[in-house]
């Protein structure tokens, strides 16, 4: 084990800051994991936080907190790139926030609170005093569904909050009974289950805001690697939560092959296909919110082109090579099966979250007909 007396700091630069945080290099070479690090920094998840300072100045928040800040870098790149107004950047891990405090002073910024405590009882402290924000990042080791209740309540009304999940395995239904434990969905692992899990996450979100008569609306929605992301805003309102329950929830009836999304609350009567959910059935990203987002990076840019592309599409993906195999014929380009399903007048696009998903409002067997002419 790594003491934390003598952990190894080293200068990274990520956007626009400088920090210090553990040194990766050292903690692999000592055969410790990356999850393993004293003060933790996850260089993958760039992207991560490159969209969410792109959604947070595009929108025009003033005010942040990540109650979840490890090295500080979100909350750093929020005041420094997002041109936040006022920052709260918040750990559990004394040793972390005493680090984030020597890189507020390292990037010479004077807009940023530094804080050593239970991210619960800071959000809960937050919403008790009246001093919400105007964006909240949540993004915990693993599921942020123990962590939500306090979160949703210390962002502002107009206001947004980030939500990562890492704990794919049971969104994704491999893991049933944590699903179901965790966000109240059924579910298994299907070949559309990385939507699948993402429009879980969100049913929970939304469920979980109702409670408070608040209403949390999906924004922008998005699976990378390891973990999936949705930004939420966020509004006050009884019958406005009802509503958007009523709106968006439903089933989604797995027929082996193909697919079918039904709307509504009650579990409809069906023997003998698979049933599962309730999961969100309504849009997981607002094309007008994503168009106003202005990327700050490439990645973040092409992202970002894919997201809006989809999202005028249905709930959903077919995966070419699963429909191929069955079929015993080879995988033709996915490109080809695209502009051929646009040309019968079909909606068809991809879908970043699979190299070959399709997304449209064909059936199964449509799809095979126009894959056997290619
Ligand atoms: C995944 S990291 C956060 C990464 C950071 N947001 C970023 O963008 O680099 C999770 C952090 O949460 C902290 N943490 C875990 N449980 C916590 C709790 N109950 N309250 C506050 N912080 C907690 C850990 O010490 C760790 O630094």
């Amino acid at each position: 084990m790594m003491s934390k007396l003598n952990i190894s700091l080293k200068l990274y630069s990520e956007g626009k800051v400088s920090f210090y945080s553990t040194d990766l290099d050292h903690l692999r070479e000592l055969g410790l994991a990356y999850t393993k690090a004293p003060v933790f920094y996850n260089p993958r998840m760039k992207l991560n936080r490159d969209i969410t300072i792109s959604l947070f100045s595009s929108l025009s928040l003033r005010t942040a907190a990540d109650l979840m800040a490890a090295s500080g870098v979100r909350a750093l790149r929020l005041a420094a790139e997002g041109n936040a107004q006022e920052v709260l950047a918040n750990d559990s891990d004394c040793l972390s926030a005493y680090v984030i405090k020597i890189n507020v002073r390292l990037n010479g910024l004077n807009n940023i609170k530094v804080n050593c405590s239970d991210a619960r009882l800071m959000a809960d402290k937050m919403s008790w005093e009246g001093n919400r924000v105007g964006y909240i990042d949540l993004d915990p080791f693993g599921s942020p569904a123990p962590y939500l209740d306090s979160f949703l309540k210390a962002v502002k009304r107009g206001g947004i909050i980030g939500i990562t999940a890492t704990d794919t395995p049971p969104l994704f239904g491999l893991y049933p009974d944590k699903l179901f434990r965790f966000y109240g969905v059924w579910g298994k692992k299907f070949p559309f289950h990385k939507e699948f899990g993402i429009r879980a996450l969100i049913y929970f979100v939304v469920r979980t805001a109702a409670r408070f008569d608040l209403v949390a609306k999906p924004i922008l929605s998005y699976g990378r690697e390891h973990y999936v992301r949705t930004f939420f805003s966020m509004d006050k309102g009884a019958l406005a939560s009802s509503d958007l329950l009523k709106d968006n929830i439903g089933w989604i009836e797995y027929l082996g092959r193909d697919f079918k999304v039904i709307k509504g609350k009650d579990l409809p009567e069906k023997k003998d296909n698979i049933l599962v959910g309730p999961v969100w059935i309504g849009n997981i990203s607002d094309i007008n919110i994503a168009k106003r987002i202005r990327p700050i990076s490439d990645e973040a840019s092409d992202l970002l082109k894919a997201i809006i592309v989809e999202a005028e599409g249905p709930p959903l993906y077919y995966i070419l090579d699963n429909i191929c195999s069955s079929m015993k014929t080879k995988v033709p380009k996915i490109r080809e099966v695209i502009s051929r399903l646009k040309e019968l007048g079909y909606f068809a696009s991809r879908t970043h979250l699979e190299p070959l998903g399709i997304k449209t409002n064909a059936s199964r067997k449509d799809l095979e007909e126009i894959i056997e002419k290619l």
